[in-house]
């Protein structure tokens, strides 16, 4: 999956992450489509998954909290549940490996779609038409 100008929100510091996200989403579909049983290679995409949305999501909550976002409820709502989603696919000790990134990639896939590319293109659009990036 290639990263696409089309992508661009136009603050730097939200496409710069969201493009991080898109080449971790990569190595986990390489994993997948090749059919590689490797955890350590599995465990180093679920936790800087983590670490991703620990980071990012923290920046994103800052600004919408210091400038009074109006939507900032029902995008937190979304970010926390998508951690939770996450913690439940990552802890599952029923799945083997291929089986869990297979799942863990189907959920980052969709989270670019309805959140990347839907709800946070609002904060782009909000950020820039108050000057505050
Ligand atoms: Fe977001």
């Amino acid at each position: 999956m290639e990263w696409e100008e089309k992508y661009e929100q136009g603050v730097i510091w939200q496409d710069f992450q969201h493009k991080q996200f898109i080449d971790n989403l990569n190595i986990l579909l390489h994993m997948v489509t090749s059919k590689e049983k490797d955890e350590r290679a599995f465990n180093r995409v679920a936790n800087f998954t983590i670490q991703y949305c620990n980071n990012h999501f923290k920046t994103e909550e800052l600004y919408m909290k210091k400038h009074a976002y109006p939507r900032i409820k029902k995008h937190t709502d979304e970010h926390n549940q998508f951690v939770q989603d996450l913690k439940k696919i990552i802890s599952d000790k029923n799945f083997d490996n291929i089986e869990k990134a297979s799942t863990l990639l189907n959920k980052l896939m969709s989270w670019f779609v309805q959140h990347i590319l839907e709800t946070d293109k609002y904060i782009a659009a909000f950020i820039k038409k108050h000057n505050l990036s």
